[in-house]
């Protein structure tokens, strides 16, 4: 039995990527693919070169489809539960290149709904404001409002609903139990949601039916997220043949790490955390206390290095804050040798953070004026 658990909604233990990638039946991103994804967007991306994004579905269909000049969408989200934090941006960010390379549309879910259901403590309305608010982490990553269509669930659910029966109709009570592990105390909501999840991938081949008036034309889709959802998207997958779409193909990548050595960054522990909206003084603190893979004395350091692996700055650095390789591969070499000591390693990431927050802090304050823009209402 392995000693973790990763579901959408829980990431616990020291996650194994390759038995995750056994257990969720999907295929390894590496070699010849990732450099195929990099010649079809025309150039690579360090999330790649570095096997941050490690797994998929079906890429090399969808890149058949790109490389025939097909249109092609692209599908992401949030569940706005709180404040956006880092890990949240990576496939973002990654999304951001695909959407560059591709010249595509990006749907982008706000599950506000999702959250209410499964968040105790959190209303209707607080999840719609975060919703909002999360959606300001978008725009402030460069994506442009003709290009990028946010769905918030409960805004925008007219559209969703007819493909959301589809696929719950397709759906059985013990699929939903059998891939998210619900119990008789779950309510009734949480087990619907999975086929809200769903609708987007099915989306834009019903929109480009609508336009074209071609009953069968067919969008297909990719989606980029974090390992953990694609439990959803096993569902959606199973269905969407037996209702006439594209299975969507898939993209995952790791967790960004908690600052604290644990494996996911986790919204309920502030400290584990850098959110985007947290003050350039709270996140550099942060860094300074980050669990490191260095040693107990300065002179065991200098004289044994430290490890780099284990390391969340070194991570940091790897999965998000330092695209360059060589830069990374110096740094990464010196501080195994103990030629760079926890301390400046840090302070070498806090200065990365803080300045990329400061910019990113201006663009989200920007976008509040146009942000209206990018919510889809059907
Ligand atoms: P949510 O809000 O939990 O997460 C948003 C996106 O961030 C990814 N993610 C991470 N990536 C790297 N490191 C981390 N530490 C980390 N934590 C979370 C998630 O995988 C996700 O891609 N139900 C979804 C919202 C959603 C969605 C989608 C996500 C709706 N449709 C389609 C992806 C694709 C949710 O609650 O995501």
């Amino acid at each position: 039995m392995a000693d973790f658990v990763v579901t959408p909604w829980e990431v616990r233990g020291s996650v194994d990527y390759d038995e995750l990638v056994r257990q969720f039946g999907t295929q390894r991103l590496d070699g010849g693919l990732a450099e195929r994804l990099a010649r079809t967007a025309g150039e690579s991306h360090f999330m790649l070169r570095r096997n941050v994004f490690f797994s998929h579905r079906d890429l090399p269909q969808f890149l058949d489809a790109v490389e025939r000049g097909r249109k092609v969408a692209l599908y992401t989200g949030r569940g706005p539960s709180g404040s956006t934090h880092l890990g949240h941006l990576m496939p973002w960010v990654f999304t951001k290149y695909l959407q560059d390379a591709f010249g595509c549309e990006l749907y982008f879910q706000m599950t506000d709904d999702e959250k209410y259901l499964f968040k105790e403590n959190l209303t209707r309305e607080e999840t719609l404001a975060y919703a909002r608010e999360n959606a300001l982490d978008l725009a402030a990553l460069g994506f442009k409002p003709d290009k990028t269509k946010i769905i918030i669930d409960t805004q925008a659910i007219k559209r969703l609903y007819p493909l959301a029966l589809d696929v719950a109709k397709k759906t059985t009570l013990s699929t939903a139990r059998a891939i998210f592990g619900f119990d008789n105390s779950t309510n009734i909501g949480s087990v619907f949601f999975t086929s809200v999840q769903s609708a987007p991938a099915l989306l834009p081949s019903v929109l480009e039916r609508e336009k074209t008036g071609k009953k069968n034309a067919v969008v297909p889709v990719l989606i980029p997220c974090a390992i953990d959802q694609d439990p959803h998207f096993r569902l959606t997958r199973d269905v969407s043949d037996k209702l006439g779409y594209p299975k969507p193909a898939l993209v995952h990548t790791r967790f960004l790490p908690s600052l604290r050595g644990g494996e996911k960054m986790s919204a309920s522990d502030a400290e584990s955390s850098i959110y985007t909206t947290d003050t350039p003084e709270d996140a550099e603190r942060k860094v300074m206390r980050a669990f490191t893979g260095g040693r107990a004395t300065v002179e065991e350091q200098r004289r044994l290095g430290g490890d780099p692996e284990v390391c969340s700055v070194c991570n940091y650095l790897k999965m998000f804050f330092e695209p360059d390789d060589a830069k990374l591969a110096e740094r990464l070499r010196a501080y195994r040798a103990g030629e760079i000591l926890d301390g400046e390693n840090k302070q070498y990431l806090a200065g990365k953070v803080t300045a990329f927050l400061k910019e990113h802090q201006r663009k989200r304050e920007q976008a509040r004026k146009t942000i209206d823009k990018f919510f889809w209402e059907g």
